[in-house]
């Protein structure tokens, strides 16, 4: 078995609790950057975990705590449907928080999703990210993250090539996903790994078994994908409720 970096785990007593000590650690976070670097880069989570986040965010007093003028907000993955559809996760982002903070529109990265093959969105989105960080190693501030009952985390899906085989892309296309829609774009280990601090949010029980195996399990980063994020100078730590918490020992 090869020991992993599985990180810090702080068990909350339920999904609330975890979305305000979620909201609590990406103020701080936010805070922290801003001070030290001038501007906090952070990328969000699909799904419907991160609704109660965004929610505690984008309401007094969290949302006066944040200097949002200086936020810049990307995605960690994206569903290829225009931004108004009931599955982008921009849409989910901004009904639920960007909608409700006062931060700039030049300062919210959604991916280019409609007008190209899922390629080509791959590509524009990592010209983005590479563009606004002034690199090509860029190093986020926060990549939020959630957990899929089958492993995967971002658009990383089990048995996926970028999984199996993880480019040195930044970004990739990710087609076929079990999860639908079908057809994703995602930011890659090779990204995700270079983040300061990476948090995933588990909520639920039907994410017990899972989060079982990829924090007390052997290693098996084709089965599940969420074991590949390993930050290589960063923090990864996981709030997990008590229910999805209830198979850990
Ligand atoms: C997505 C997410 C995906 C999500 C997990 C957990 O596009 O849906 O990127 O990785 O985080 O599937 O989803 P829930 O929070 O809905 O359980």
């Amino acid at each position: 078995m090869t020991e992993l970096d599985r990180g810090e785990l702080m068990i909350l007593p339920d999904s609330a609790a975890l979305a305000s000590e979620a909201a609590r650690r990406f103020v701080a976070l936010a805070q922290a950057a801003v001070a030290d670097h001038g501007r906090f880069t952070v990328a969000l989570s699909g799904g419907s975990t991160p609704r109660a986040l965004h929610a505690c965010l984008a309401r007094p007093p969290l949302s006066e705590s944040v200097d949002w003028a200086n936020v810049h907000v990307f995605w960690g993955d994206e569903r290829m449907v225009p931004l108004d559809d009931i599955e982008s996760s921009y849409r989910m982002a901004r009904e639920t928080l960007l909608a409700h903070v006062p931060i700039s529109a030049a300062n919210i990265y959604p991916v280019p999703t409609i007008g190209g093959t899922p390629e080509a969105a791959a590509s524009a989105y990592e010209e983005t990210i590479t563009a606004v960080f002034g690199t090509d190693s860029p190093r986020f501030d926060l990549i939020l993250l959630g957990i899929g009952p089958d492993g995967h985390t971002a658009s990383l899906f089990p048995g996926q090539p970028e999984v199996v085989r993880p480019s040195n892309a930044l970004v990739v296309a990710v087609h076929n996903a079990p999860k639908p829609p079908p057809t994703r774009i995602t930011c890659t280990y090779k990204l995700i790994n270079a983040a300061a601090n990476v948090l995933f949010l588990v909520a639920g029980a039907d994410k017990a078994a899972v989060l079982r195996e990829v924090l007390r399990g052997p290693a098996d980063l084709a089965r599940l994908p969420a074991q590949g994020v390993r930050p290589e100078r960063g923090a990864l730590v996981w709030l997990a409720d008590a229910a999805a918490a209830k198979e850990l020992s």
